[in-house]
């Protein structure tokens, strides 16, 4: 059976393995391999999320392995990690007028379509509702792009991330309302 809790510290090391073995094997079928190589540059884990406590473990519980992760945000970094430095903003945003940012999902392959990332998905809705936000959005990978359909989200903008050497990747800005409008 899937688990959820709040990522801590602790599971940083783990997470990093997950995200990198989602990126690397799931994304096929969606982008040529230079540029899942390239999407390395604009994915992985943003510790921010961790420490704000807006960021979830998936763990199945016959196994005790992480079998995915992803999380909300009240900040304005729409996408990327760490490392991602020209893409991070730390400004709260404002939950009436702004969108809660949807970020970092990751399924790890051996868990991929078993319903870990629709699971994520309703705990962060969940979350940023409570927080008072009435609209989420995300920057959307191509393999995340069904999965977000699935929950109702449509298409804003396509983009394309400037990847290294050159090597562009192409993203989807996606949104839904949170709540129905009055
Ligand atoms: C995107 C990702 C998190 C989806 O995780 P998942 O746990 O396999 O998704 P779920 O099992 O909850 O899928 C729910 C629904 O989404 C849709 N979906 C998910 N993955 C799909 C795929 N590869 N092809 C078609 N539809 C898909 C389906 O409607 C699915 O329902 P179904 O299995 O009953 O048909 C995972 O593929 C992943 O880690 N990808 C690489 C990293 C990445 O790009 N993350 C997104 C960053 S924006």
């Amino acid at each position: 059976m899937l688990t959820h809790r709040l990522a801590t510290p602790d599971d940083l090391e783990a997470l990093r393995d997950v995200m990198a073995q989602a990126i690397a094997e799931l994304q096929k079928g969606f982008l040529t391999a230079e540029q899942i190589a390239a999407s390395n540059a604009v994915m992985g884990l943003d510790t921010q999320l961790v420490a704000d406590g807006t960021y979830f473990v998936i763990e199945d519980d016959e196994d005790d392995r992480i079998a995915g992760c992803g999380g909300w945000s009240y900040r304005a970094t729409l996408y990327g990690g760490d490392h991602s430095s020209d893409l991070r903003d730390p400004a709260p945003l404002d939950p009436a007028v702004d969108a809660a940012r949807i970020r970092a999902m990751y399924t790890h392959p051996d868990f991929a379509r078993r319903g870990v990332g629709r699971l994520i998905m309703t705990l962060c809705e969940n979350a940023a509702r409570a927080a008072g936000f009435r609209r989420a959005e995300m920057m959307a990978t191509l393999s995340g792009e069904p999965l977000y359909r699935a929950c109702g989200y449509t298409p804003i903008e396509h983009v394309a991330a400037p990847g290294p050497d050159g090597v562009a990747v192409p993203l989807i800005r996606m949104g839904k309302p949170l709540v129905e409008r009055a």
